[in-house]
């Protein structure tokens, strides 16, 4: 099948924490016509089951991409991704990028060789997460937690509440109450929602490093694509959502390149 240049790029998360790869991804290819899908009415997927993610996920996806074709799905949520990347890509006929946590920068990092994962309930959980600290971390003492009150301040800050500072303090402050917590040097924002509060969390633990997959991906994607036509200028992005939200900022949106918002 020959691409049209105007074939967009399709980012499929609960909510807003895919703007923190949807970011990163224009820098690399600022003319990329974006379609940006947030299942607000399957919000939050960290307190859902394996199996509903599993056969929601794919389901979604399959209705998306019917509709927009894109040339690639990216799975911005590590939570639909840690469970279903594998399924996603089965039941797709065109490449799928995830979005599994950055553990293996983390390990080439720590000198503490203390490394905490933030996440969503469901991801932390996942034997993935275990497999990656296995293969790329074993020498270092993995310390996680999963967090819905940051998935929360992410998507009310984004919808331009101020944020309080205690409150994602006291959000993450569990994996350094851990045993060997006091130690954790790298932190690895193990859901797209949490690079978001980047600032809040450099605020509330100095001296922490914090990584995500985001510039990773961005790189991925612009791998994977890097023989297709892009349209000429810069196109504003269409972002959907699966239910009537209250929906981000559009102020805060743009400079996402997001130029409308609707419901699905
Ligand atoms: N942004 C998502 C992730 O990366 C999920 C947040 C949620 O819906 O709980 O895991």
């Amino acid at each position: 099948m020959t691409l049209t240049p105007d074939a967009p790029l399709l980012f499929f998360d609960s909510g807003v924490g895919g703007l923190s790869v949807l970011g990163p991804t224009l820098k690399l290819l600022p003319n990329a016509p974006i379609v940006y899908a947030a299942d607000s009415a399957g919000y939050p997927y960290g307190k859902r089951s394996e199996a509903e993610i599993a056969s929601r996920v794919p389901a979604l996806l399959g209705r998306l991409v019917e509709r927009f074709h894109p040339r690639l799905a990216v799975i911005a949520c590590n939570t639909a991704s840690t469970i279903a990347l594998e399924h996603v890509r089965s039941a797709l006929d065109l490449p799928v990028v995830g979005t599994v946590p950055a553990i293996k920068p983390a390990a080439e990092m720590s000198r503490t060789r203390v490394i905490g994962v933030l996440g969503t309930q469901a991801t932390v959980r996942q034997p993935y997460v275990d497999e990656l600290a296995a293969r790329f971390a074993a020498d270092c003492t993995i310390i996680r937690h999963g967090s819905p009150e940051l998935v929360e301040l992410a998507e009310a800050k984004l919808g331009g509440d101020i944020i309080d500072f205690d409150a994602v303090r006291a959000a993450a402050q569990p994996l350094f109450d851990a045993p060997d917590g006091d130690r954790i040097d790298t932190i690895v924002l193990a859901c797209t929602h949490f690079p978001l509060l980047d600032d809040e969390l450099t605020a509330a633990f100095p001296g922490i490093t914090y990584i995500d997959g985001g510039p990773g991906i961005a790189r991925r994607i612009a791998y994977l694509t890097r023989d297709q036509a892009w349209p000429r200028e810069t196109q504003p992005g269409l972002m959907l959502f699966t239910s009537p939200v209250r929906h981000p900022s559009l102020a805060t949106l743009t400079g996402y390149g997001i130029g409308e918002v609707k419901t699905l």
